[in-house]
């Protein structure tokens, strides 16, 4: 299974394991990583907001105009800030890492 190695605004870093086709979004909640979507992933409320790490981000399909929508709300949005329900793991995924950033 791919591993997500999230790392948390303080430094320390949680590696999940996840099942192809899980988002960054699912893999966080079940892992207890502390990110939320209460929108249930309808990019509504931007509280699923990571920031890919630069070396992981161009293997990502582009965002969605409505992702980069949202994107451009959210307020510590970084170049390579993604919506985390909107990214879904690939086996070409395994190691990604994935910054949670300050809330
Ligand atoms: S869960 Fe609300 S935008 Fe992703």
């Amino acid at each position: 299974m791919p591993k997500i190695n999230f790392v948390k605004a303080d430094g320390g870093v949680i590696a999940a394991e996840v099942s192809v086709g899980t988002t960054i979004l699912q893999a966080a909640e079940d892992n207890n990583i502390g990110l939320s979507g209460p929108c249930g992933g309808n990019l509504a409320c931007g509280h699923c907001h990571v920031v890919i790490d630069e070396q992981w981000s161009d293997k990502l399909p582009k965002p969605e105009e409505a992702e980069e929508s949202l994107l451009d709300m959210v307020w510590n949005a970084k170049p390579t800030s993604r919506m985390g329900c909107q990214v879904r793991i690939t086996s070409e995924l395994d190691g990604i890492v994935v910054h949670l950033p300050q809330q």
